[in-house]
């Protein structure tokens, strides 16, 4: 066989990816409960080093807020002070010092209504009430996510604070070493939010047609490129689709991606759901593929594809058929995460190790 198309490498504007296999923000909900909020540990480094040491070319860090009420739950990563770029700096530090060539970007983050939750591995589960350390979640429009607690209404002055804190915290993640950045646009947290006509109901510049969904958004990407150097790829997550107008909601999403392009996105990473609660899908292996494939015909910028793709063959294939430009790996990768030297092994590739890994072995052996 030709060289894995999964190992040839991406260019991103000046950052070259030495392949196309990822890792796929995961939070991880690990930041000292009793210590300062949203500084990344020990537990970050540990868990980012060892799947930078593994084999990954790029891994995107787990969702990370622009403030202290953007946070999915009281102990998520943050970027919204100084102690927090110190954090990260380690981990980006150790990134590039050790890893045999992997990048790192970070998912920049707001939770919207879906904020003020318990970490899923918390004793209790569900919102966090303001009494107990929790705090008024904030979306488009006072609706609820499921039976949550009612957000507050955005007013515009609250709405373009949280287009300075985006803006703000891309300016941190330039400062703590970042390669790249990614907007989380997606699973129904505020920007995703925004953008679902089912959510977003207002009646302002901010909603009510298909072009002032994407307004927010689309004001969110200029105001972090504004942060970042023109040489630093911007990635973009988003809900593809909510799965009850699959077609519709594509069709939106390929105008979304188009004028995301024009206003300095570079990769567009299709996830889906989130907006509402029970989504009519039985995900199983590749199921959002054919999401990243309707987008990669249509727009005109790479595009990532993301879920239930365990095995370097299937990630060979995803690309092979012109499905996507690069593969992230989630669960996967926290189950094996030198799951990129298991997939050059399966398809014949010889991916270097770290030395520390490498010792005289025969060709291609896991
Ligand atoms: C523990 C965990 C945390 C996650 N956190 C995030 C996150 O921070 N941002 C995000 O966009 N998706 C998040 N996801 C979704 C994953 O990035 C990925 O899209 C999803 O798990 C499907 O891919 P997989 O089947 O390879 O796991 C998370 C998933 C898991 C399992």
């Amino acid at each position: 066989m030709n060289k894995p198309l999964l190992f040839e490498p991406l260019q991103l504007r000046s950052l070259e990816l030495r392949h196309r296999g990822w890792v796929s923000p995961m939070c991880q909900y690990s930041c000292d409960a009793n210590g300062a909020p949203g500084v990344p540990n020990d537990w970050h480094l540990v868990h980012l080093g060892s799947l930078a040491t593994g084999g990954a070319a790029l891994i995107v860090a787990e969702a990370t807020a622009v403030n202290p009420d953007g946070r999915i739950s009281p102990r998520d990563t943050g970027l919204w002070n100084d102690a927090q770029i110190a954090g990260w700096r380690r981990v980006t530090d150790f990134v590039h010092a050790q890893s045999n060539g992997a990048k790192i970007a970070v998912q920049i983050a707001h939770a919207g209504r879906k904020a003020s939750t318990c970490p899923p591995f918390a004793e209790e589960s569900g919102y966090v009430p303001v009494e107990q350390g929790g705090w008024q979640t904030l979306g488009p429009t006072d609706a609820a996510f499921g039976d949550g607690p009612a957000p507050l209404a955005m007013s515009e002055d609250d709405i373009n604070e949280v287009i300075g804190d985006f803006a703000a915290a891309a300016g941190r993640a330039v400062a703590a070493g970042f390669d790249a950045l990614e907007i989380h646009g997606a699973h129904g947290y505020l920007l995703s939010s925004f953008l679902s006509a089912q959510v977003n109901t207002r009646s302002d510049a901010w909603g009510g047609s298909d072009e002032n969904r994407m307004r927010l958004p689309l004001a969110v990407i200029d105001a972090m490129r504004r942060e970042m150097p023109d040489s630093m790829p911007l990635l973009l997550r988003i809900s593809a689709t909510d799965w009850h107008d699959v077609e519709g909601d594509l069709l939106r999403s390929i105008e979304f991606a188009k004028r995301a392009k024009e206003h300095g996105v570079d990769l567009i990473d299709v996830s889906s759901g989130g907006n509402v609660p029970q989504a009519p899908l039985r995900p199983g292996p590749g199921y959002q593929t054919q999401l990243a494939a309707r987008i990669r015909a249509a727009v005109e910028l790479p595009v990532g594809t993301v879920g239930m793709i365990t095995d370097g063959r299937q990630a060979e294939l995803i690309l092979r058929t012109g499905q996507a430009d690069g593969v992230l790996i989630g669960r996967a990768a926290l189950a094996d995460p030198r799951w990129w030297q298991r997939a050059a092994h399966q398809l014949g590739h010889d991916l270097p190790w770290v030395p520390q890994y490498q010792w005289p072995r025969p060709q291609n052996t896991y």
